[in-house]
């Protein structure tokens, strides 16, 4: 499947102004591509129970399969300090990872973005070898 990085590096920025992250400052942003073309946006949501909170990664990646979507083509991934640009690459933890094990497709992509220009592509296999799988 054709993969438009930067529209998609576009969503995540765009995602990133929803995080809700007042005990780390840290606002993550997340767009999904999957097999029908849709993007699934997500950012982080933080709760004061700090474990309750969820990653962006997950965020979009659940809210996709809740509509009926197991088929991950790309994810695009912008963090950094809130309320200001990015600068730094923001890799997936690794429960996000995990997660994303379960629906990647054959060539998923893991786009992390400082902004469209400034980006790096990885596959899961890369970020996730030897991953676990029953
Ligand atoms: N976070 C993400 O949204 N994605 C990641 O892959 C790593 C961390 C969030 C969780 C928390 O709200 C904040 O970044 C600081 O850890």
């Amino acid at each position: 499947m054709e993969i438009d990085i930067e529209k998609l590096i576009k969503e995540a920025i765009e995602a990133r102004e929803r995080a809700y992250c007042p005990y780390s400052n840290f606002a993550v942003g997340a767009a999904l591509l999957v097999g029908s073309g849709e993007i699934y946006r997500g950012c982080n949501a933080e709760n004061a129970s700090y474990p309750a909170g969820i990653c962006a990664e997950r965020c979009a990646m659940f809210k996709a399969v809740s509509e009926g979507h197991r088929d991950f083509a790309a994810i695009a991934i912008v963090g950094g300090r809130k309320g200001e640009a990015s600068d730094t690459y923001a890799y997936p933890c690794g429960i996000c990872r995990q997660v994303m094990s379960e629906w990647a497709g054959k060539d998923f992509k893991i786009i992390v973005a400082k902004s469209c220009a400034d980006y790096k592509v990885y596959s899961l296999e890369e970020l996730l070898p030897e991953s676990f799988k029953l």
